[in-house]
């Protein structure tokens, strides 16, 4: 059998080379303020994996995505087991464009603290007299580059975007910096209309695209899950204020309350958290995670 070592290890996911397909699976492992905590979030992973896999079959009309399949049967031997079913996705290899692709229809986080400042969010004027967390007359889409590793990720202007794609691709900055703009926004609008209809609030999200072998603008990555995207729930939602997270309220206040716990959490919480994720499927997919 052959042996696979992942070519990749992010905080949460690992990226497996499979020569034309790359294998990304997502693990049990939880952040919460920028640190993994020490416990596994049972199935989170598989949760994540299979929420991106709707995602992409909900918005194959607007752009072809990499997805291959997420069923470990069809990909190499060393994947055919219960380390790997369920949160793998085997995708197409792509040429990744080398900007964040963000979106926001809420304001919140550091657009807020912008807005409060000085009234715009990534140099956008918004309108006067907005409250925290109020839903934007229109989705803005705020681009950055990806930074090298240590350093924050760049906010740019839409017309500096073109030139770090057109640096990259000689003649085809405009074109790739145009379609992966109108791609965010149509796919959010379809997304987060169709989430608040089920009850869940996206506030904002961030895609990545990549071109492949054909030179198509496809839409790579995880998409819309809740480590790509701030989940809120429409229950209780107010302007005014902060929102709570939909899946890691339980968390960020438990270690906010327990500030010496050094990131391990009692199982109660991590059960609860668990409870949360299975709960945003269930809503977004209208079927329950076996
Ligand atoms: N279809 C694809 N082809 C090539 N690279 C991809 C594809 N989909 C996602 N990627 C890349 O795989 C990597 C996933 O790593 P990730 O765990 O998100 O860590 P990070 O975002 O910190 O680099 C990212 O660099 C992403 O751009
Ligand atoms: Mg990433």
């Amino acid at each position: 059998m052959q042996e696979f070592s992942p070519i990749k290890e992010g905080k949460v996911r690992e990226v497996y080379d499979n020569g034309d397909s790359l294998i990304i699976v997502a693990t049990d492992r939880i952040s919460a303020f920028d640190v993994i905590l020490k416990n596994k979030v049972t199935k989170k992973g598989a949760i994540l994996t299979q929420m991106s896999k709707f995602w992409f079959d909900f918005t194959s009309d607007i752009i072809p995505n990499h997805m291959i399949t997420t069923d470990v049967k069809e990909m190499p031997e060393f994947f055919q087991n219960d380390r790997f079913d369920g949160n793998s996705m085997m995708c197409r290899k792509l040429e990744m464009l080398p900007i964040e692709c963000i979106v926001r229809g809420y304001i919140t986080g550091s657009g807020w603290a912008s807005y409060k400042e000085n009234g715009t969010v990534c140099g956008i004027k918004l309108p006067e007299g907005l409250k925290e967390s109020e839903k934007l007359p229109e989705p803005i889409y705020t681009p950055s580059t990806k930074a090298d590793i240590g350093l924050h990720d760049e906010n740019i202007s839409f017309e500096r975007s073109i030139e770090v794609l057109e640096e990259k691709f000689p003649g085809k900055g405009l074109e790739y910096a145009t379609k992966i703009k109108d791609a965010t926004i149509a796919l959010y609008k379809k997304c987060a209309d169709y989430a608040l209809s089920k009850g869940i609030i996206i506030a904002d999200t961030k895609f990545e695209f990549g071109l492949d072998e054909n030179g198509n603008v496809v839409i790579g990555d995880e998409m819309l899950t809740p480590d790509s995207s701030r989940f809120w729930p429409l229950e209780g939602y107010e302007a005014g204020k902060g929102q709570p997270s939909f899946d890691k309220q339980f968390v960020r206040d438990w270690l906010k309350a327990n500030p010496e716990s050094d990131y391990l959490l009692p199982d109660e919480v991590v059960n609860k958290t668990i409870d949360k994720y299975k709960e945003a499927f269930a809503l977004l997919t209208g079927k329950d995670f076996e």
